[in-house]
């Protein structure tokens, strides 16, 4: 997000507009990775590629970064995931078969609420390439 006409704006709203960004990159990391551990979804997921599951096979469900990747610039990704987190995936449609382990992810609708689902999907889908 590159300001344009920064040149045009008063000191004031230089500074709102600055705050107003880094309100926006920096979602609360600590909060969504408690809420995800909470929810169980950490037993299955890691954010960061590379992490090995049981007995060093591929892990059971997909990085969330790799997930940022895949769904990046797709209109619609973040209600069809909120749907597929509380309602679990298909094992006849993987989406990710033969990059994880596990065949499929479980309906997780006891164990998180709508809008907290809705939430994390937004900060998973947040944590592409370009993010530390
Ligand atoms: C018991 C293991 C398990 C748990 C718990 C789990 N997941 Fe998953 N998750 C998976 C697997 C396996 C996949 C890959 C499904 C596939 O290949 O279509 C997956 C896929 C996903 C995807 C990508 C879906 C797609 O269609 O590409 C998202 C987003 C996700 N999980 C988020 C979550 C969140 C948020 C939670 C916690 C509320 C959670 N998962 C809990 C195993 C799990």
């Amino acid at each position: 997000m590159k300001p344009v006409a920064v040149r045009s704006f008063s000191p004031a709203l230089c500074a709102l507009w600055l705050a107003a960004a880094q309100a926006m990159a920096a979602p609360d990391d600590a909060a969504m990775l408690k809420l995800a551990t909470g929810s169980g979804c950490m037993t299955c997921h890691h954010v960061e590629p590379g992490a090995k599951g049981p007995d060093g096979l591929p892990p059971i469900g997909p990085a969330w970064r790799d997930v940022a990747v895949k769904y990046k610039g797709q209109s619609g990704a973040e209600k069809q995931l909120t749907a597929t987190v509380l309602a679990g995936s298909n094992p006849y449609d993987s989406h990710w078969k033969g990059k994880v382990s596990g065949l499929a992810m479980p309906p997780n609708r006891v164990a998180i609420s709508e809008p907290d689902a809705r939430r994390l999907v937004q900060w998973i889908l947040s944590r592409d390439a370009n993010r530390p």
